[in-house]
């Protein structure tokens, strides 16, 4: 297996730190535009290697497509990170040329790579990588929803006060300040309902919390955040590369579930060797759905700038 990461930024160098770690190719590389940037990042990285106990081989390149040749998955975090007071949705104009760029060149050489998408806004940077690639849907997975997801079940656990490894908590929708939807009503402790043991307006706060979890990163770091990104992102590739067929909430296309079409949004899907293979398209209730509709509207606009970006 080979796993290609573009991108050597912090969220990049911390996934492909993850992936290694977690073993789950031969090879990884990272690619940068920065001279000797992603070869740096790569040799630190190695230098772990004796250190963690893994065996995979990091190898770093500047902008060299051809030495991501026969990638399994390709992971996509170039761009500009946001800074503090910024959404990420103003990153669209910059990152949008990016990713279009990137997924174009990655797929030269790795044609039947599955991509994962974490640039910012990542909702509609998944769509215009599905745009412009026309890859099968199943193959391009926006990333935003674990780490979301992870997120709420840190302040969760800071509420509860028990391991976060017994909770189950999802977040749906887009991954925005205002678009993503903490589901609170089906967060469990190993399947007791969170909300027997926190107030309503605990978890209301919770899953305030939650929704700015990026945002209180970037104020604290002065850029956004990258352990948890990172994290998060090795846990999808796991998903793909071993074929565990777990169940993330992902950013994926929607052709009528959840009430939505021609949109990339975050559902719960199975997550296997074929990328994104089904939708668990279960039924919200009517504030749920209110607010995926809601989050779909917003992401639909964000979707719409691309056309007077992208030539
Ligand atoms: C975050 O929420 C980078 O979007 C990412 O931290």
């Amino acid at each position: 297996m080979k796993i290609t990461v573009v991108g050597a930024g912090a969220v990049g160098a911390t996934c492909a730190d993850n992936i290694a770690r977690r073993e789950l190719a031969e090879e990884v590389v990272i690619l940068d535009i920065k001279e000797g940037f992603a070869e740096g990042k790569a040799l630190d990285i190695m230098q772990t290697a004796s250190l963690c106990g893994f065996d995979t081989r990091v190898k770093g390149v500047t902008n060299d497509y051809a030495a991501t040749a026969g990638s399994d998955v390709v992971v996509v975090t170039s761009g500009i990170p946001r800074k503090p007071g910024m959404t990420r949705e103003e990153l669209i104009g910059t990152n949008a040329r990016i990713v279009e760029t990137v997924c174009k060149n990655a797929l030269e050489y790795s044609p039947n790579a599955i991509i994962v998408v974490i640039s910012n806004p990542m909702d509609t940077m998944t769509y215009l990588a599905l745009k412009s690639t026309g890859l099968p849907k199943n193959r391009i997975i926006g990333m935003g929803g674990i780490l979301d997801s992870a997120r709420f079940k840190c302040y969760l656990q800071k509420e509860l006060k028990c391991s976060a490894n017994d909770l189950q908590a999802t977040v749906i929708g887009g991954h925005g300040d205002t678009t993503m939807i903490p589901l609170t009503r089906l967060a469990s402790i190993n399947g007791t309902p969170v909300s027997n043991m926190l107030s309503a307006e605990t978890l209301k706060q919770v899953a305030a919390d939650t929704m700015v979890g990026g945002a209180t990163l970037t104020k604290l770091l002065g850029t956004s955040a990258w352990y948890a990104p990172g994290a998060a992102g090795a846990e999808l590739v796991e998903s793909i590369i071993r074929n565990q067929k777990k169940v993330f909430p992902c950013c994926v296309y929607l052709e009528g579930e959840y009430g939505q079409n021609d949109i990339c949004l975050g559902v719960p899907v199975v997550i296997g060797s074929n990328g994104w293979e089904s939708i668990i398209d279960f039924k919200l209730n009517e504030e749920e759905q209110a607010a995926f509709n809601k989050s779909a509207e917003a992401v639909r606009n964000m979707n719409g700038v691309l056309s007077t970006l992208v030539a």
